[in-house]
């Protein structure tokens, strides 16, 4: 199973990748955009939660296991690749023996081989059992939300991260519904749960299972610390992008660039007095988008847009 690297050419320019820059691929996935920083020459750390991806990258790569009692690391002269979520970055560049970076990317979300892998089921296309784990030696799964939360932490899972209109229906009939094992049976329960008018364009289990993967895999809050890390460990003049595919994950980094590129409170009619400085200037004043002919070849690719920005140095203010 493959994965097409979305905004392919977008990213490897804009995130500067070249000879002597070490850029760290936070979200390794089946490799598509390392391989994109290696191409030009940069040295890359690349990171996935999920072992599988990290498996096809040892085959891939070719790239031989490291002695590390703490993380799983395998590497060759220009690649090191770690078993190890995005939110601890600092804590895994220390232990390679690095604290600044040139470079970093995140490209969110599932790959194609994680969604279209029935056994996996993050998919409403297959029956499998309630499971949406990126990282498969995590505990909580979707099994366990479906079957353990109160209906009100439900309810909420499936407003806040699904925007789904008929949340409080759908949690109500999940209760009552439980025990529910597989993605089919939950599918039949949403269903009920939804007024027949409702029938639209999408799936109607679409909201629903997108909430519940973002619920499992915490992706809000690893994104929200992702930032942080990434621009902590940012040389000066260095660029992190990311590729979001949802407004959620989209408004969290477009919200995150603006603080940290005007991070003054005073008000705007009084000279500053708290002097926080910016840390980030945004490259990307509007988010890249797929051209016609990516929107064409690779439906994946629909909803994504990316987002740059680069570390302020000191000549410009930063510290
Ligand atoms: C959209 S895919 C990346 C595809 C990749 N850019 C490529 O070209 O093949 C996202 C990948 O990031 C991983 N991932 C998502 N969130 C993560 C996190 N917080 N930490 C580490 N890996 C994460 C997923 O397991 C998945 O393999």
């Amino acid at each position: 199973m493959s994965h097409v690297p979305v905004l392919f050419n977008e990213t490897i320019d804009l995130l500067k990748a070249s000879r002597d820059k070490i850029i760290v691929d936070g979200t390794l996935g089946r490799g598509g955009h390392t391989k994109g920083f290696l191409q030009k020459g940069a040295k890359v750390i690349a990171f996935d939660q999920d072992l599988e991806a990290i498996n096809e990258a040892v085959d891939n790569f070719q790239l031989e296991k490291t002695l590390c009692k703490e993380l799983k690391i395998y590497q060759n002269e220009d690649l090191t690749v770690v078993h190890a979520n995005f939110t601890e970055m600092t804590r895994v560049l220390n232990i390679l023996g690095l604290k600044m970076v040139d470079g970093v990317f995140l490209d969110l979300g599932v790959s194609s081989p994680q969604f279209d892998n029935p056994k996996r089921g993050f998919s409403y296309r297959f029956d499998a059992k309630l499971d949406m784990r990126m990282d498969q030696t995590q505990t909580l799964s979707a099994w366990d939300i479906i079957n353990s939360f109160d209906q009100k932490d439900i309810f909420r899972i499936i407003k806040e991260y699904g925007e789904e209109q008929y949340a409080r229906n759908i949690a109500r009939e999940i209760v009552k519904a439980r025990p529910i094992n597989t993605t089919f049976e939950l599918i039949e329960v949403i269903r009920k749960a939804m007024p027949l008018k409702s029938k639209q364009d999408q799936h109607p289990a679409k909201r629903t299972f997108q909430a519940l993967r973002i619920a499992v895999n915490d992706e809000l809050n690893a994104l929200k610390k992702g930032l942080i890390e990434s621009t902590e460990v940012l040389n000066p003049g260095g660029r992190i992008g990311v590729i979001a595919f949802h407004s959620l994950e989209d408004r969290i980094v477009k919200e995150f660039f603006r603080e940290q590129a005007n991070p003054c409170t005073c008000p705007k009619n009084l000279p500053c007095i708290c002097h926080k400085n910016p840390t980030l200037k945004i490259i990307t004043k509007r988010p890249v988008t797929p051209s016609g002919e990516e929107l064409e070849a690779n439906r994946r690719s629909h909803s994504s847009k990316l987002r740059v920005a680069e570390k302020i140095t000191i000549e410009e203010g930063g510290k």
